[in-house]
């Protein structure tokens, strides 16, 4: 049984996006991709994670819109997902399930259910209370920068012309047993790929999957997995304060897709991406943002997959 707090959590979820089995409760639509992950001698230094060992490894990468509406168009402004799963020696995986936006909304489990309270949509108008939403604002001003991204990021082009961050921090354990503490970048080999707002609202709905589909049969698509490292005194449990651009960053590797992928999330198939399934060589900080989401997204797949 779910404790009261993950259950919550996804309660206000489906609240303004509804409740649609078989999808998952945000991130409902998207597209799932095979690739391999070949990391780099950096990565092998900074930590034992048998993912950076250097050899090649097989991956999934599933790109999303952020929105619980599993037939929302492409073009709708929204937060867009990557979802990686490395699969290691020894038949386990380890996840990275990052986000377009540099930072999230809140720093709390509770103040996002807060949040999310205030900005769901009145149900007379389809649009949420201004007043309501600016009231959270003023007294949650860490909240202002994630709104900002998310009003003032261009529409992507595409999945493949994206730039994703982890957001939460994590721990690199290195072969020594000293740690660093690093931010996940998943950079675009090719750059950013934009197209202005009307442009993306006059695309057909599925244009992101097609898009990506008509790609991968020209050639991969690659991106450049990148950890931003934490000086003295960077938070290291707040999702909602970005670091110093200045800060040392090192490639980690690089993530080849290859394809879309159709041998996973067929008949009873669950797939699941989840942040804090981390091996040997990471570990995780006291975020209590990240450390809320396997709850959550629990209670999701139990409510996706029920009858
Ligand atoms: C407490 C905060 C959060 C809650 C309650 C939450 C909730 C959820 C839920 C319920 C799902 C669906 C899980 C499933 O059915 O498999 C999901 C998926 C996802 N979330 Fe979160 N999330 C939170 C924070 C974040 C953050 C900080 C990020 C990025 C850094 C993020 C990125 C994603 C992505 C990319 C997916 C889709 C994964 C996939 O493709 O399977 N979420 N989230």
């Amino acid at each position: 049984m779910a404790d009261e707090l993950s259950q919550r959590l996804v309660d206000v979820i489906n609240a303004t996006y509804g409740s649609h089995t078989g999808h998952r409760a945000v991130h409902a639509k998207g597209v799932l991709c095979s690739g391999t992950f070949t990391a780099t001698g950096s990565a092998s230094a900074l930590s034992r994670a048998p993912h950076f060992a250097g050899g090649p490894v097989r991956a999934h990468v599933r790109f999303s819109n952020g929105s619980g509406v599993p037939t929302i168009p492409d073009g709708t402004r929204d937060a867009r997902g990557m979802a990686v799963k490395f699969y290691l020696p020894g038949g386990k995986t380890t996840d990275i399930v990052a986000l377009s936006l540099p930072v999230f909304f809140t720093r709390t489990p509770e103040d996002l259910l807060a949040f999310n309270e205030a900005r769901r949509p009145d149900p007379a108008t389809g649009q949420p209370d201004i007043e309501k939403v600016g009231a959270f604002l003023a007294e949650h001003p860490e909240t202002v920068p994630a709104v900002t991204a998310a009003i003032s990021h261009p529409a992507p082009a595409s999945y493949a012309g994206i730039t994703y961050h982890s957001i939460h921090a994590f721990g690199f354990v290195a072969a020594d047993d000293s740690v660093r503490y690093g931010r996940y970048h998943l950079v675009p080999e090719g750059g950013d790929e934009t197209i202005t707002e009307e442009e993306a609202a006059a695309k057909p709905p599925d244009y992101l999957r097609e898009e990506l589909d008509a790609r991968l049969q020209r050639g991969p698509a690659a991106f450049h997995l990148e950890a931003q490292l934490a000086a003295d005194g960077d938070p290291l449990d707040d999702p909602t304060a970005e670091w110093p651009p200045e800060r040392e960053v090192v490639g980690l590797g690089r993530l080849e897709i290859t394809a879309l992928a159709f041998d996973r999330e067929q008949g009873d198939d669950i797939l699941v991406f989840d942040p804090t399934r981390v091996p040997d060589g990471i570990i995780l900080t006291d975020d209590k943002i990240l450390l809320a989401r396997p709850g959550a997204y629990s209670v999701s797949v139990a409510r996706r997959t029920r009858s």
